[in-house]
């Protein structure tokens, strides 16, 4: 059995389609899978579906960053242990409602959902720092413009102070050019339109139906759907992309529920 990354996946999505009917199964299955390596903290919820599948009595934080593409900055943060929510959207502007073919002066942004007795923001900023390029001047590689600058949104004066510490600390790394991450309060962060959460993930069918096809706003909500969205994009830890690798893989070796023939 070929091991399953990102080309065998989308095999996957070509062999399996959208029409297998076991997608409660499938999921719970996978849930069971991934639950039972606590590393992954995935929680499981009270019913199949749900659009909380974390457990409520968590006290959760909230972060928010922009590192270039906001696709690709849902991914970046969604596999890490603690981490509980992303979303997508726009943050640092003036414009009210910005949309993504008018974010105006915005940038795109995350927003991290997370349990601070599991991840600090201190963590969280070294994980910003190491998975984008804060010298480039307004772009992350292709991607040129205003709205891929890096920014530390802030809220309060502790975040603040830690941001302004790490960003001495990374301009210290290299004098030849100069750290362009700007660190600002926070004002309002504007959740993207649907088609931008979890855009990774959507782009393998045979993962959302792993998880059961679940509705757009129970997807937004799901940590499942945020651990598999960096997953897709393989952005987990190598230690977790591996695990669920197998663990997929042996859904797929067990070959069941594959509809055979008719
Ligand atoms: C800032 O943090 C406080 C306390 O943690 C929280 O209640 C508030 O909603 C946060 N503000 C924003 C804009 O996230």
């Amino acid at each position: 059995m070929a091991p399953v990354g990102s080309t065998s996946t989308i095999e996957m999505d070509r062999r399996w389609g959208r029409n297998v009917g076991h997608r409660h199964i499938l999921l719970l299955i996978l849930l069971g899978i991934l639950s039972a390596d606590p590393s992954l903290s995935i929680r499981l919820p009270d019913r199949i579906v749900s659009s909380k599948d974390y457990s409520s009595n968590q006290p959760l934080k909230t972060a928010v960053f922009a590192l270039g593409s906001f696709w690709r900055s849902e991914a970046v943060f969604g596999c890490l242990n603690g981490v509980v929510r992303t979303t997508a959207g726009y943050a640092g502007g003036s414009k009210s409602n910005p949309e993504y073919r008018s974010l105006a002066d915005h940038a795109e942004s995350v927003q991290i959902e997370y349990d601070y007795r599991v991840i600090s923001y201190h963590q969280l900023l070294e994980v910003f720092w190491s998975s984008h390029d804060s010298r480039q001047v307004f772009g992350q590689g292709p991607d040129v413009g205003s709205q891929y600058r890096s920014i530390i949104f802030t809220n309060g004066t502790d975040e603040s102070r830690s941001a302004a510490i790490s960003k001495e600390r990374e301009q210290t790394k290299s004098k030849s050019s100069i750290v362009t991450t700007q660190i600002q309060p926070l004002e309002t962060f504007y959740p993207a339109e649907p088609e931008h959460q979890k855009f990774e993930l959507k782009r393998h069918p045979f993962l959302l139906q792993l998880i059961g096809n679940l509705p757009e706003e129970e997807l937004e909500m799901s940590s499942l759907a945020t651990k598999l969205n960096s997953y897709a994009a393989e952005l987990c830890p190598p230690r977790i992309q591996k695990h669920i690798d197998a663990k997929i893989n042996d859904i797929v070796r067990k070959g069941w529920p594959v509809l055979r023939e008719i």
